[in-house]
């Protein structure tokens, strides 16, 4: 018999997964402390869990007889692969389930702050008819950058070619025929960040990319340019990016991720055109049921076979990984 543990509230549809295998016993839990988790993990041979938990190399360590951890999700930044994977232990991922999702995310913030729709939803409330004020920026014609061109890069790009933008992506795992495949010009980052109206980011948070927008990217930036981030909150520092708003240099940000979550206090919230959301991205049903049958699947059936499909390998260094 074997024992897995769902936290984070893992849908019914995940659970039914596992009526197919008596062999597995389930305990559905909510998302658990950390002192929670360490004292329940020994019991368990498998975990699964989305961003809320964080698995760092002690909780880890509490597994005793752990085999699997399972994330319903693409990103594995909140736990300690090169941890689990010293220990023996496989991390088990899904790369494709929210793409769409976190993509159609990103079309609205891209469209949000270009057309400042939330700005005058809030100016209508206030009983005003501010026409003359809040004139947005078309997208037609315009340059979209994509830092990274993942499967959400690509997706986006996708919709974003039917607003007729020219989108280019800095992706150093993309070739130039790749792109061109997609409709996509590979440029460098430098060339990105000079040529773009919008920047997009989708990269995977890893060491190398903690940082990756720094005072002096955004001094390399257009003039007015909007900047969108639906990937990690870390690969922006928080604080190039307000002075780029006090600055003008970006006229505004399209937030749906940030360092810390929830985030502190900031004042980047209080600049009007700007958007943000509280890591929405992939919070849609279809995919949230998508991710968690798909990770269910993958951990019930390496429990079962000991065969293993979407693994995640840490690097030693750290620096990102291998996604198998
Ligand atoms: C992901 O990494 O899959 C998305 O950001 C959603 C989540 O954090 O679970």
């Amino acid at each position: 018999m074997y024992r897995v543990l769902l936290t984070d509230h893992m849908c019914k549809e995940a659970v039914a997964v596992f009526a197919a295998y008596p062999e597995i016993e389930i305990v559905s839990e909510g998302t658990l402390s950390d002192a929670e988790l360490a004292s329940r993990l020994p019991d368990f041979d498998a975990v699964i869990i989305r961003s809320p938990t964080k698995l760092t190399r002690e909780i880890i360590a509490a597994g005793k007889k752990l085999k699997f951890i399972g994330r319903a999700g693409v990103g594995v930044d909140n736990i300690d692969v090169e941890a689990a994977n010293a220990m023996g232990i496989a991390v088990l991922y899904v790369p494709a389930g929210n793409a769409i999702s976190t993509a159609e995310h990103t079309v609205g913030m891209i469209l949000a702050v270009a057309r400042r729709i939330p700005e005058a939803d809030r100016s209508m409330r206030a009983r005003r008819w501010d026409r003359g004020r809040l004139v947005g920026m078309e997208l037609h014609g315009k340059t979209l950058g994509i830092i990274g061109l993942g499967r959400v890069g690509r997706e986006v790009a996708r919709h974003m070619l039917g607003f007729s933008m020219r989108v280019i992506a800095a992706d150093p795992n993309v070739s130039g025929e790749q792109g061109a495949r997609d409709g996509v010009t590979m440029v460098d980052l430098e060339t990105l960040l000079h040529e773009s109206h919008v920047i997009s980011i989708h990269v995977a948070l890893t060491r190398d990319t903690a940082g990756l927008i720094s005072d002096a990217h955004v001094a390399a930036m257009r003039e007015g340019v909007l900047l969108v981030n639906c990937s990690r909150g870390e690969v922006v520092d928080e604080g190039a990016v307000q002075r780029g708003l006090e600055s003008g240099k970006l006229a505004a940000v399209g937030l749906d991720v940030f360092a810390q979550e929830p985030p502190g206090d900031t004042t980047t919230f209080s600049h009007p055109r700007s958007v943000f959301t509280p890591h929405l991205g992939a919070a849609t049903p279809e995919a949230r049921i998508r991710v968690a049958v798909h990770i269910a699947e993958s951990v019930a059936n390496a429990l079962m076979t000991g065969e293993m499909r979407d693994v995640f390998v840490g690097r030693p260094d750290g620096a990102g990984g291998t996604r198998a």
